[in-house]
């Protein structure tokens, strides 16, 4: 059990993975109830506060620093607050942290910020905290830099093995991890915290447990359930939603994708429809929802697993973990992993 950093991966970098705030991007639709813009760093599609940064600070360090030293810098979290930013995976052990300022920013104050953050949190000493913070490096952005961070260049989501694409910056060609998203006004893009919670969540899981009959409910994009499909080529999917644009969106998302007929997106309001019945026992459901119906679903949801499945909850707060754990709790499935990004949680349950 632990916290998920926000990790995404970039296009036009290096190989490999990163955490950033985009440049002025657009949020996508958020979907009824979740807020349209959450904190997290994984999650969050920030605002640029400037239209035009003008300087790029750049260092290359260990996954876990670069990962908290580029939520700070993106999440306002000390002194000066970049338009955009991220920590890059180069592939070499080593990570780089990116951020993109208004204005030149003072050196020495920011290298003395982050020393006391690291410090402060315990990830390195004095000593190596300010040497390490003297290998950074500023210059002012070159009109060639914007090529680089503009919208073609926004990088993937990543969650676990999982790597979600848009139109935008669609890849050549798909590896098996891959997933191409057109979320439309459909809610999972990839971009909020319970959807990567989610993903990251199933990838733990399926690399531990032979899964055959997946539930994907309130499928949205159909991004969870397609997840499965891509890297899982014998699952069946039966992925439902109480909206019809969900359904419309996830199977067009079933299309571009290539999952053939093994996704099967429904119209359905919880788990009352005899499709979701005729399709159980499963062995995985994925419900990235919210506190009240994952609650209220617990009776009706639990006869529908298979001894041994496994349940992913997301959608609920930090602070709503208990409520969910009791309500599955008494219905006899065990707490078997929890996971978070800033204020978001999923938990994975096993039914014995
Ligand atoms: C937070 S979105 C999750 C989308 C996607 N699974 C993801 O992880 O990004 C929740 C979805 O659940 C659907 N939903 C809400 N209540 C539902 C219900 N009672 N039955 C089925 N789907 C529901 C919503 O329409 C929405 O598409």
């Amino acid at each position: 059990m632990g916290n998920l950093p926000g990790v995404r991966s970039s296009a036009p970098k290096p190989p490999g993975r990163k955490t950033r705030r985009p440049l002025a991007r657009a949020d996508k639709p958020p979907g009824l109830t979740f807020p349209a813009r959450c904190r997290s760093s994984a999650a969050s599609v920030q605002p640029s506060r400037s239209p035009v940064p003008t300087h790029v600070w750049r260092l290359t360090t260990t996954r876990t620093l670069a990962v908290r030293i580029a939520d700070a810098l993106t999440d306002g979290e000390i002194f000066v607050d970049a338009d955009a930013g991220g920590a890059f995976d180069l592939g070499d052990g080593t990570w780089a942290i990116e951020a993109y300022f208004p204005e030149a920013v003072d050196p020495t104050d920011l290298a003395e910020a982050l020393v006391e953050l690291i410090v402060g949190e315990g990830l390195a000493a004095v000593g190596p905290a300010r040497e390490l913070l003297a290998r950074a490096n500023q210059r002012p952005l070159g009109p060639a830099d914007w090529t680089e961070i503009g919208l073609d260049a926004l990088p993937p989501i990543a969650a676990g093995r999982f790597r979600v694409f848009g139109e935008h910056n669609r890849p050549p060609t798909l590896r098996r991890a891959d997933l191409l998203i057109e979320a439309s006004t459909a809610f999972g893009s990839g971009d909020h915290a319970s959807t990567q919670l989610s993903l990251a969540g199933l990838d733990a899981h399926l690399a531990a447990h032979p899964t055959t009959r997946v539930l994907d409910l309130g499928t949205g994009t159909g991004i969870l359930g397609l997840a499965v499909a891509r890297v899982r080529p014998a699952t069946q999917i039966l992925a439902s939603d109480v909206a019809s644009v969900a359904v419309l969106t996830a199977e067009r998302n079933r299309r571009i994708n290539g999952v053939g007929d093994r996704f099967r997106a429904i119209l359905a309001d919880g788990l009352a429809d005899p499709r979701i019945r005729a399709a159980a026992p499963f062995d995985l459901v994925l419900a990235n929802i919210l506190p009240d119906p994952l609650c209220r679903f617990a009776g009706p949801l639990v006869p529908l697993m298979a001894p041994g499945a496994a349940l992913i909850v997301a959608g609920l707060r930090v602070g709503e973990q208990a409520r969910l754990e009791s309500a599955y709790r008494a219905r006899g499935l065990h707490l078997v992993a929890r996971r978070s990004i800033k204020e978001w949680a999923s938990l994975t349950f096993r039914r014995p």
